[in-house]
């Protein structure tokens, strides 16, 4: 598969190599930090890690968990997820400790032809987050090739997704290239029409992805708690002097878009921003005055489902409303059935609350590609350079003999 110009596993000789891999196994946890909440990311690198063992590697996994800032805390141990990836592949993943130390070379020098190993969470060791040269030099004497199939982590510049990269042949893995496939495909070379759905609580938190897809796709439909600064700039709400930059944001965006942007036509509202408070439909002109805009409206849904039902190419990105409460998920279901429900386009959704979405409606089968990457996503869709990604072989380049 190819992967934005970049080489992978599959253009590289890697027969009986050790290879390292970054995955991205930060997945969600139980609140005693004793069981996985969703698995989904352990899966996704599965072809990845098969593909090796099938080969004769000898595989070297590395991951973070959470964000334990240099210091080991024992909630953020890779334990459960060694034990789960075991599970899946049906073979017993080796504790490859560390993530610095002489423990690691050890251990990779005991594994044998098909072998995994796992190390330790890499964010117990300050110098991941700092892209130490030291700490990079380390994980790349552990291997002879690096295979970065981390996309969920790609937006960031750290030892073991960019560091490593300069110190030995550097590929993506079957998962990375499928993401760089799938969201670059539906940006640079999609059937049109291209419809985004795109919410998510703040304008500010949306701005670079909306002006960014706003300028590539035919029409935005915009959900979430940016409804506000758009009904705002509008004109359908009274603007809060607080949300001013926000709603300058919005008004520019309408005015000035190629793209076709909508905007609800109707919203579900409460006077709280609490779980049981009172959800209240409302036309625009019917909103109460200090009311809180928690979804789109039922006539928003059905029309943003019918735009969606004609669509060639789907770019979701953040939920329309509060979907952890059942009062105000109603907006979400309905852009997540519209979309599984359209089987001739192309649909991508970005990870994060968007992919939970899908996940718990069960529809993650009827969406052509759901991203692991939440932050990633979002940036690779801002059109922002990804440094895991940067960092890889270009597809055309003669891979090294030997390095360092
Ligand atoms: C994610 O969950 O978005 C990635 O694993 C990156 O995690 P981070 O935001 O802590 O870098």
């Amino acid at each position: 598969m190819p992967a934005a110009g970049k080489k992978t596993v599959e253009d590289i000789d890697l027969q009986d190599s050790r290879v390292l891999v970054r995955v991205d196994f930060n997945v969600p946890m139980s609140p005693d930090g004793h069981a996985i909440s969703d698995d989904s990311r352990i899966r996704a690198a599965l072809p990845t890690i098969e593909y090796l063992r099938d080969r004769g590697c000898r595989v070297m996994l590395c991951s973070h968990m959470g964000r334990p800032e240099g210091e080991v805390d024992p909630n953020l141990r890779m334990a459960p997820v060694r034990e789960r990836l075991s599970e899946l592949l049906g073979a017993e993943v080796v504790d490859g400790r560390g993530p610095a130390g002489k423990v690691p070379g050890l251990v990779m020098d005991g594994l044998e032809a098909g072998d995994v190993a796992l190390l330790e969470n890499l964010r117990f060791n300050k110098r991941e987050e700092r892209n130490d040269l030291g700490f990079a030099r380390k994980l790349a004497s552990l291997a002879d090739i690096y295979v970065n199939d981390a996309f969920g982590t790609a937006h960031r510049a750290h030892a073991s997704t960019e560091g490593v990269a300069s110190h030995l042949p550097a590929v993506a893995g079957l998962l990375m290239a499928r993401e760089l496939e799938m969201l670059g495909s539906c940006l640079e070379s999609p059937d049109n029409p291209v419809v985004a759905v795109i919410g998510g609580a703040k304008v500010s938190d949306k701005i670079a992805v909306l002006s960014h897809l706003a300028s590539k796709v035919d029409t935005v439909l915009v959900g979430g708690g940016m409804v506000t600064a758009f009904l705002a700039a509008a004109g359908h709400m009274d603007a809060n002097p607080e949300d001013f930059a926000e709603i300058e944001v919005a008004r520019s965006l309408l005015k000035d878009s190629e793209a076709r942007i909508l905007i609800p036509t109707d919203v579900v509202t409460a006077s709280e921003f609490t779980e049981d408070a009172e959800p209240i439909t409302s036309s625009l002109s019917g909103i109460a005055e200090g009311s809180l805009v928690l979804d789109i409206g039922p006539d928003t849904s059905t029309s943003y489902a019918d735009v969606i039902s004609k669509a060639k190419t789907v770019i979701w990105n953040g939920p329309m409303g509060v979907f952890e409460w059942s009062s105000f998920a109603a907006g979400t279901i309905a852009v997540a059935h519209a979309i599984a429900a359209n089987a001739d386009c192309v649909s991508v959704v970005g990870g994060g609350s968007t992919a939970e979405a899908v996940g718990s409606l069960g529809l993650r089968d009827q969406i052509t590609h759901v991203s692991t990457g939440g932050g990633a996503s979002l940036e690779f869709l801002e059109g922002k350079t990804l440094p895991g990604v940067a960092a890889l072989m270009d597809e055309a380049n003669e891979i090294p003999q030997s390095t360092d």
